[in-house]
């Protein structure tokens, strides 16, 4: 069965979720790893809801030049919507594994949450590598999915459903490999670092309790999983909450990178 969908309902709930201030944070670390200067041209790879554009749009000012790169049209639309008043943003269509630029045309490039749904990595990170210039800088953030904590009562239940949501992608254990790939693709790793996601309670403006929707509604039909046991794990969770014995937390792993 397909994995998870960046369609127009996808855009929607990606936004929402990628507003929590769990996802704010995150990108003002990865922000950090990058450090984007005035002036150079910076390339986002699945550039989604373009919050991270708007950050280094405004990062590498008008002098500079930010492209966002994602395969999903409805995903894009969002994205030129939140950056139309800076003209020195572009967002483009296209894969990951066929980047639409000349050879060294930039100075840094990000990728946050999308090698891990690219089935062809070493040929995803050697086009990546080409469109860098030699001494160009990477940084790249993967969800190890073994990394979950999640406090749920019925936890037969919890695991049958967080098995059937690691068909939404295709390395749910990118993290563990990602340093050898980038090796092999022509760059020098100069940084791995871990940003946990934390919720330790049961709030609507986190990133646990966003993406509980998401998992619930892909995971519906999926290995015998019914719309009742999707309701139940719901209701189990924010239990938890109710209760104060709420608990979650994921780790987005961070590979910094020089093109050689
Ligand atoms: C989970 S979202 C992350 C979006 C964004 N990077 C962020 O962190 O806010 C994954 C994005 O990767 C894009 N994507 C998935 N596979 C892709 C591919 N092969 N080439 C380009 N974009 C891809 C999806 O369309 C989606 O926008």
């Amino acid at each position: 069965m397909a994995m998870l969908e960046f369609d127009e309902a996808a855009a929607r709930n990606i936004q929402r979720l990628y507003s929590t201030p769990d996802i704010v944070r995150q990108r003002a670390e990865v922000l950090g790893l990058l450090a984007p200067q005035p002036g150079e041209h910076v390339l986002d790879v699945g550039s989604g809801p373009g919050f991270l554009v708007m950050s280094l749009a405004d990062a590498v000012g008008s002098s500079g030049a930010v492209h966002g790169l994602d395969s999903s049209a409805s995903m894009n639309a969002v994205a030129r919507e939140l950056t139309s008043s800076r003209p020195w943003v572009s967002i483009d269509e296209g894969d990951a594994t066929a980047l639409p630029y000349p050879d060294a045309a930039f100075d840094a490039a990000v990728s946050t949450q999308v090698y891990e749904y690219v089935a062809d990595i070493p040929g995803a990170l050697a086009d990546l590598r080409r469109v860098l210039r030699t001494g160009g800088r990477v940084v790249i953030l993967d969800t190890n999915w073994d990394s979950v904590v999640w406090h749920a009562a019925d936890r037969e239940r919890h695991l049958r459903i967080m098995t059937a949501w690691e068909e939404h992608l295709v390395h749910p254990r990118l993290p563990c490999t990602l340093a050898g790939h980038l090796r092999r693709a022509g760059f020098r790793v100069t940084g791995r670092s871990v940003i946990p996601l934390f919720n330790a309670a049961y709030d609507v403006d986190t990133y646990s309790a966003q993406s509980m929707t998401v998992i619930g509604r892909f995971v519906t039909g999926r290995q015998g999983i019914t719309a009742a046991d999707v309701d139940a794990w719901m209701a189990d969770l924010r239990e938890r909450g109710a209760e104060d014995d709420y608990l979650f937390s994921v780790n987005r792993y961070c590979f910094v990178a020089v093109a050689q």
